[in-house]
């Protein structure tokens, strides 16, 4: 396989032709904030936390859809590429509602974790304060749509890896929202197996198991990687 050299925030780094600049900066060592990626689904470039600085290109890149290529120079960590970062998350903070002392996810919540990473410590633009249901139809698990941030995650998570496209977004603009099926009460779905990979893929704590409370749930992304890499391996046993 074809390997090209490019160089992250001065590091010299390999990759293999077509690799992301997220997953070559990521083997070498080199952590770029990220939201809507998931290991092992496509990608989906939704939240824009990546961006990067390219040498040569007029526009910040998202790092996980742009691909390395011979010679490329890239800046992960610069004033600007916070400030725009820091924009993003309060942006996502404003249009939701995240409060994060009665959150399942508080202290396991890579939203908050991202905003701490970014010294974020207040929002400088109005709260939308949306009014938004909480579906508690299924028999264990839920979704607080208040906590969505519409990364796709859990929609790519069933669609690829379970197989059963249970979830997709409806609507558009701040109208966008997360819908089971034809947008019936996730316990009404015809296609959920109750497999909870979904749940697991969360970055927050939109989609919770029933039972939690605030700061108990945690995320087993480890057992989604293990599924994808039986599943490219062929390590079924069927
Ligand atoms: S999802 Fe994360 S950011 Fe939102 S309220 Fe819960 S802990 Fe806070
Ligand atoms: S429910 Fe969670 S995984 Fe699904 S889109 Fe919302 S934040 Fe992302
Ligand atoms: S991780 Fe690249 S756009 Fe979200």
């Amino acid at each position: 396989m074809a390997v090209v050299t490019l160089t992250i925030d001065g590091k010299p780094v390999s990759a293999r032709a077509g690799e992301s600049v997220l997953a070559a900066a990521a083997e070498a060592g080199i952590r770029i904030p990220t939201l809507c990626h998931l290991d092992g689904v496509s990608e989906a470039a939704a939240c824009r936390l990546c961006l990067v600085q390219v040498e040569g290109r007029g526009r910040l890149q998202a790092a996980c859809v742009t691909a390395a290529a011979e010679g490329m120079v890239v800046r992960t960590q610069t004033d600007t590429l916070r400030e725009y970062r820091k924009m993003i998350l309060e942006l996502l903070f404003a249009e939701g509602n995240h409060v994060c002392a009665v959150c399942v996810a508080n202290g396991n919540c890579e939203l908050q974790a991202a905003a701490a990473d970014l010294g974020m410590d207040h929002v400088r633009y109005p709260y939308l304060n949306p009014v938004r249901p909480v579906d508690v139809s299924h028999a264990q698990y839920a979704v607080d749509h208040n906590r969505c941030i519409l990364c796709t995650r859990c929609v790519r998570t069933c669609d690829e890896i379970e197989g059963a496209h249970t979830w997709d977004v409806a609507g558009r603009g701040t109208l966008s929202h997360l819908i089971a099926d034809m947008g019936q009460p996730w316990g009404e779905s015809a296609t959920c197996t109750s497999c909870g990979k979904c749940v697991q893929s969360c970055p927050t704590g939109a989609l919770f198991r029933q039972g939690s409370t605030v700061a108990e749930m945690t995320k087993d992304r480890e057992k989604l990687g293990d599924l994808v890499l039986a599943r490219r391996e062929k390590k079924w046993t069927v």
